[in-house]
């Protein structure tokens, strides 16, 4: 048995606050009665409970989308830096979510959180292939002989053999879409670096089926909606 207020807040997509609230609004119900109480417990694998009438899973994971700012860390803990979790609030701090790859730390933009370990393996898992695209500036000027080493697969000084990628050239050439299908450490700034075009400013824009929410600033983040999640069912 759990307490109401701990099932919903899990789900990710109200805070314990919120839940307090949509209850003494009248708005949740179990097996079809109004909840009174946010403590109330109830087994969530024989209960139906119900915000406005629509059935909450007793889901057991949680997906969220973040927009990852520079400065903080894709770690779920460091002694001295911020990382991305601190950017959630404190209920869902502690369901074990855990950033999907890695971004450097200057790196802006999409990074999943989940504590699904079973997704998050197949989604980095080098054999899926899922597609990274990433918005880049560099110091230089982005050109076509540039895509065509992109799209060769490189090999980079230290002998990492990159396999074919992307560069689109967008129309400020210091600007570029890269895909990649894998993600190696460092890896878009390292090969731009070998083309004597080093990177000053670095978004994830997408991952596989994800794309990040425009309406995300910064250090925004929001539960992945059904359809997303669907999407990376889909995956598997
Ligand atoms: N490539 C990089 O160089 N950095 C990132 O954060 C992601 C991809």
């Amino acid at each position: 048995m759990e307490r109401l207020d701990k099932i919903l807040s899990g789900t990710g997509r109200w805070s314990r606050r919120e839940v307090k609230d949509l209850v003494k609004a009248g708005r949740v119900t179990a097996d079809g009665a109004v909840v009174r109480r946010p403590e109330e417990k109830f087994d969530r694998a024989a209960t139906v409970l119900a915000v406005d009438g629509e059935p909450v899973d007793g889901e057991k994971y949680v997906y969220l989308m973040l927009h990852k700012p520079g400065g903080v860390l894709s770690a779920t803990e460091d002694p001295k830096q911020p990382t991305v979790l601190d950017l959630l609030p404190p209920h869902l701090r502690r369901v074990g979510l855990f950033p999907v790859g890695r971004l450097d730390k200057d790196t802006e933009g999409l990074l999943l959180l989940t504590n699904d370990g079973p997704l998050g393996h197949r989604l980095l898992a080098p054999k899926k292939h899922v597609d990274k695209v990433y918005f880049v500036r560099v110091d230089g000027k982005l050109d076509q002989e540039d895509s065509a080493a992109f799209r060769a697969g490189m090999t980079l000084d230290d002998g990492l053999q990159c396999l074919p990628a992307e560069l689109e050239v967008l129309e400020s050439p210091d600007t570029g879409l890269v895909t990649l299908r894998e993600g190696k450490y460092h890896q878009v700034k390292r090969m731009l670096a070998a083309r004597g075009k080093p990177v000053l400013y670095l978004k994830r824009l997408s991952m596989g089926p994800i794309a990040l929410d425009q309406d995300l600033a910064p250090g925004a983040w929001r539960p992945l909606t059904e359809a997303e999640r669907e999407a990376l069912e889909g995956l598997r």
